[in-house]
């Protein structure tokens, strides 16, 4: 894990602040959403969520390179955030 950043729900406007001991995935949970999950190794897929600004740091192994470089969609289990604010489809 690297460093701070925010995730902001584009639906609600809410701003969840991602620390940088835990994953995207639990600071979503731990702000009471519901986000399904399986494997959160990032292998699945289960866990992927739309990006609408921001570019996501991928760490998993379900998108190819093409689709990470789209930066349009992440896996929160695993991946973080190069930009400070990722606004998500949620
Ligand atoms: S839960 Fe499997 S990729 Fe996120």
């Amino acid at each position: 894990m690297d460093v701070d950043f925010e995730i902001k729900l584009a639906r609600s406007g809410r701003i969840i602040p991602v620390g940088r001991d835990q994953s995207v995935l639990d600071a979503l949970l731990a702000s009471g959403l519901d986000v399904a999950t399986s494997c959160q190794q990032g292998v699945c897929g289960t866990c992927l969520t739309r990006v609408l600004e921001g570019e996501p740091d991928h760490w998993d192994l379900y998108l190819t390179p093409e689709e990470q470089a789209a930066n349009d969609r992440f896996l929160p289990c695993c991946s973080r955030s190069r930009s400070a604010l990722l606004v998500i489809d949620l």
